[in-house]
């Protein structure tokens, strides 16, 4: 088995982990002096970086200027090489975030590209004349709110951004694109990055027809908690069936480098039958497409057990699975589920069967930070009220000094009142706190050939508790017993109880029954 399966990701946010220069905004060198942290103290085997690179931060680098440069806000490609041997040292993989879709309007491709209908870098980005009535050739919306055209007076052309209107999105049917997109992808690899994190994948190829996306009630599909974008069935806007065979060459791409690399795809599909065709019909697309299904599900035993065995029953056979609960576009896990199941869903994403991607800041069991109007600065949420991404973006907080060692200067978004008492010193010293369980999970879990690297079983339980078994050949086989309720709840078990989410249980027993409390979930190893 791969890195990629036996591991855990953990996602960086670099604007939030750590300030090295005292800006106020998180940078290379802040995570150079933190990798000890991810390596030793956590103990993860991958960390994804969210982009670093030269960006007019519209989009806080999600809009990208120069795909092969560092923007000097984070540092400079030395720092990133830095960083990398520092990580590759440790035997921690890195992966880069790729923004495959669409670049800034300030990248020199678009600035080319809209500078006149016959610029031969023209066909790099989509551009149609309008539709009939004089307006935007078809009906598609903006994921950020409003249309997704936006009229160039000086060409007399509309330009497609499923984002902002200064994130054009590029023209992947032009072969140069791709071309230029994949020597991005070589000049990374080649620096030695173990993969990448592919920027909302599945937007790349559209209709090539531009036909209307079908309208629907609001409240009902998809996207209905993203206020208009929510009123269309997005069925010609992402998601063209040409999609498949470009991952298949991005995934030659990668195959042809000795040491694995990894391609993850960001993947809003619901629909797992759907969302498992990008793994290729030969396993041949992405490695993981992400499965962000456990975000939104609703937190009781019986439906989590349902969407596991649903996704088991969607995937190829030989594909890995993953979970993700966190990300820099969802809210806090711990305002999402509440405070009192933050525990339950660390052991959950850390004993499936799969690859887990932690977001930073999760191990502390951080909450969603409420952020005054006037420190807003999220354009999503600017552009729709409500929908702001600031309150799950803020400073990893790391001890108790003012800038919670985060940062000398203002941090570029608040700290939050939680900073003070839940930071990473104060966890470290408490031993029942949610960061050492945590990292009582990772050890577990990478010492446990079953959890990292067996099958999935559920197993009998009263209502209310999800109990499955890991297992693999000739290894301890591992039961985990959730308790999903706020009652206590009677399970029967045998073995030694490797781990409680409560942190003050152990011991081994040769059968009978255990008491969960209300929320408490248990490891049993069969040794
Ligand atoms: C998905 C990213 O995760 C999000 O943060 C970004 O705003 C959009 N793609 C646009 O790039």
């Amino acid at each position: 088995m791969e890195w990629w399966q036996t591991g855990v990701i953990y996602q960086i946010y670099p604007r939030s982990f750590q300030d090295g220069n005292g800006d106020g905004v998180g940078d290379l060198t802040g995570i150079l002096g933190r990798v000890d942290y991810l390596s030793e103290t956590l103990g993860v085997d991958a960390v994804w970086l969210s982009p670093f690179y030269r960006s007019p931060m519209d989009d806080f680098g999600y809009d990208i200027s120069d795909y092969c440069d560092v923007d000097p806000l984070f540092g400079g490609l030395d720092d990133f090489d830095r960083l990398l041997e520092a990580f590759h040292d440790r035997g921690v993989r890195v992966i880069v975030d790729l923004v495959p879709n669409h670049t800034s309007d300030r990248h020199p491709w678009f600035l080319e590209s809209r500078s006149g209908r016959d610029h031969p870098r023209r066909e790099w980005y989509v551009w149609a004349d309008p539709g009939p009535d004089g307006g935007p050739p078809n009906n598609w919306l903006a994921a950020f709110g409003g249309v997704a055209w936006e009229w160039d007076e000086s060409t007399g052309q509309y330009y497609l951004h499923s984002f902002l209107r200064s994130q054009p999105d590029l023209n992947w049917r032009n072969p140069e694109v791709e071309a230029a997109m994949f020597d991005v992808m070589r000049f990374w690899l080649e620096r030695g990055v173990d993969g990448f994190r592919l920027d909302v994948a599945h937007f790349v190829m559209k209709d090539p027809d531009l036909r209307d996306n079908p309208v629907i009630e609001p409240g009902v599909g998809a996207f209905k908690d993203m206020a208009e974008y929510g009123t269309q069935d997005h069925l010609y806007d992402k998601g063209h069936p040409d999609v498949h065979p470009l991952f298949r060459r991005m995934r030659a791409l990668l195959d042809g480098y000795r040491s694995p690399r990894v391609a993850i795809g960001e993947i809003h599909i619901d629909d797992y039958r759907q969302w498992a065709a990008y793994y290729g019909a030969d396993r041949d697309e992405l490695h993981l497409p992400f499965n962000f299904r456990l975000l939104y599900a609703d937190w009781q035993a019986d439906a989590i057990g349902a969407l596991v065995d649903e996704l088991e029953a969607a995937l190829p056979t030989g594909a890995w699975p993953n979970y993700v609960l966190g990300n820099h576009d969802e809210p806090r896990l711990a305002t999402r589920f509440g405070p009192e199941n933050r525990r339950l869903a660390a052991m959950l994403l850390l004993t499936l069967r799969g690859t887990p991607t932690l977001y930073y800041g999760d191990e502390l069991g951080l909450f969603e930070v409420e952020i005054p109007p006037d420190r807003q600065v999220d354009p999503w949420g600017l552009q729709v009220p409500g929908l702001g991404r600031d309150g799950c973006r803020t400073p990893m907080p790391w001890d108790g000094t003012p800038g919670a060692g985060f940062t000398r200067g203002e941090p570029w978004l608040p700290l939050g009142p939680q900073a003070a008492a839940m930071h990473v010193a104060a966890q470290l010293e408490d031993p029942g706190s949610v960061l050492n369980l945590y990292r009582a999970l990772l050890g577990l879990r990478r010492g446990m050939p079953s959890l990292h690297r067996g099958g999935y079983r559920r197993i009998e339980a009263p209502a209310g508790v999800l109990g499955y078994r890991r297992e693999a050949p000739g290894a301890a086989p591992v039961a985990v017993m959730l308790n999903f309720t706020g009652e206590g709840q009677v399970v029967e078990a045998a073995g030694e109880i490797a781990l409680s989410t409560t942190m003050n249980r152990t011991g081994t027993r040769s059968a009978g029954s255990i008491i969960l409390a209300p929320h408490e979930g248990i490891v049993i190893v069969d040794r």
